[in-house]
């Protein structure tokens, strides 16, 4: 069983999606902040990994983080969620490309070895297939070969996952799903994880769920507070045990969604924030 709880495995995620030209900057002005985890992806239709490697470099440089205190995860993104940018040979089986797009990765992000790899979707909508099957397992290569510490899958259902553990015998140490409030803030998803000791990150945690931001019970939490609705969603994600994922490219979003951890909400708010819409 991977140590899910080690030191490094932070409390939050700053993600680096739709950054473009700005993810170096963006990424060290999170690191200057205070975040210690960082979430990217060899896809350069969305991610712009190079540019977090290069952040990394400035940040160890002046000696603001050393490799040990940082928790990096990439992704693997099947052909059809690429564009022509490519981390890796197109005409290769899949356990190569996984390779080939793990060793880019590595190139990138100026490092041996990153803390999570994660399929960034099942091949299909339906089910867990023969093709996540050979890429789950060219993963646990990955892993086994020290590239990479722990494995995780994203975007996938409960029966993606059913399938999945009754196929493998490893399963993820993590899963990271769009998170909407209106099915519960991924109720199922969420307790099958909690059942196996397997970790959920939260994305999407605002932008799904607009109707929760402007909900009036979140709002007098957040007066009461002196915080924002924002900060209230992500202190509720903490309290429920998922690690949050925020992509803000405000430094004082930045500052205060990591503050929302000492926010102060009762056993009964949070029960009534998570099903407030669904
Ligand atoms: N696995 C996947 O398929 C997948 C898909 C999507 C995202 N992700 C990951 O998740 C990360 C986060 O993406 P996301 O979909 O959650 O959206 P996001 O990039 O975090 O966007 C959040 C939006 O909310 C706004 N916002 C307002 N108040 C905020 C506050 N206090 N804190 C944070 N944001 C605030 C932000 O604007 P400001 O910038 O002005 O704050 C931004 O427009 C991505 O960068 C990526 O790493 C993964």
């Amino acid at each position: 069983m991977p140590n899910l709880e080690g030191a490094r495995t932070p409390r939050f995620l700053y993600g680096t999606a739709w950054k473009e030209d700005r993810t170096a900057a963006l990424t060290e002005l999170a690191l200057r902040m205070g975040f210690r985890g960082i979430d990217t992806a060899n896809q350069r239709r969305h991610y712009f990994e190079a540019g977090v490697g290069e952040a990394l470099a400035k940040a160890s440089g002046e000696n603001l983080v050393t490799r040990e205190n940082l928790f990096l995860q990439t992704k693997f993104t099947y052909l059809p969620g690429q564009d022509h940018r490519l981390p890796y040979d197109p005409a290769a089986d899949l356990p190569t490309q996984v390779a080939q797009s793990m060793a880019s990765s590595l190139e990138h992000l100026g490092t041996d070895y990153v803390d999570s790899f994660v399929l960034h979707g099942p091949s299909s909508g339906y089910g867990w297939t023969d093709a996540d099957a050979q890429v789950w397992t060219a993963m646990l290569k990955e892993r086994d070969a020290g590239r990479t510490r722990m494995l995780g899958v994203s975007n996938v259902s409960l029966r993606h996952l059913h399938q999945m553990t009754g196929l493998h015998a490893e399963t993820p140490a993590f899963v990271q799903n769009r998170c909407f409030a209106r099915f519960g803030w991924d109720r199922e998803v969420r307790r099958f994880c909690s059942e196996r000791d397997i970790r959920y990150q939260g994305f999407s945690l605002l932008t799904a769920n607009p109707e929760v931001l402007r909900h009036a019970f979140v709002a007098s939490l957040a007066a009461r507070e002196n915080v924002t609705p924002a900060q209230v969603i992500f202190r509720f994600a903490l309290a429920v045990g998922v690690l949050p994922l925020t992509g803000t490219s405000d430094p004082t979003h930045m500052k205060q969604d990591l503050a929302s951890e000492s926010l102060k909400l009762s056993d009964k708010e949070v029960q009534a924030i998570e099903s407030l819409v669904g």
